[in-house]
């Protein structure tokens, strides 16, 4: 099994980024953490991470025959890309939203995720370990 861990706008900044909101765990070291979990449960886990709408779009058209599930924070474009959205429909890879922060209790604009209805489930509000539970639901929904 496959697990594709996408990373979204500004999260190459986690570690240094709004500490007070994100944290100062950085991504490479979420991703040692996430991949240590996932050896010990025999998971393939690959980390990517794109500032752009249109890279995201293609790692996920990419990840077709290849990831059996996406673990996606979409950052900001969480709240606004109908792209994503449709590459996540369109690919039909199962598909959960992470956030590290909890978007429901922030700022109204990010109430709203356009992901959200085309995902499995969405995960926020628990930090790096929003990572891990995230893993944890990537196998739940593929059965192993
Ligand atoms: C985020 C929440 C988003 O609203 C924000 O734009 C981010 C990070 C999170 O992980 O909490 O970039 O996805």
């Amino acid at each position: 099994m496959k697990v594709l861990f996408l990373n979204g706008p500004n999260l190459n900044l986690l570690g240094t980024r709004e500490p007070g909101v994100y944290g100062k765990t950085t991504l490479a070291d979420i991703e040692v953490m996430v991949k240590e979990q996932a050896s010990a449960s025999g998971v393939e886990v690959e980390f990517l991470q794109s500032n752009s709408e249109g890279e995201l779009v293609s790692f996920i058209h990419g990840a077709r025959g290849k990831a059996n599930c996406i673990v996606f924070n979409a950052g900001a474009y969480t709240h606004t890309s109908i792209a994503l959205r449709d590459a996540i429909s369109g690919t039909g890879i199962p598909t959960i939203e992470i956030h590290l922060s909890n978007i429901h209790a922030r700022e109204e604009f990010r109430h709203k995720s356009m992901i959200a209805a085309v995902c499995v489930g969405q995960i926020a509000g628990f930090g790096v370990s929003s990572y891990l539970l995230g893993l944890q639901a990537a196998i739940n929904v593929n059965g192993k």
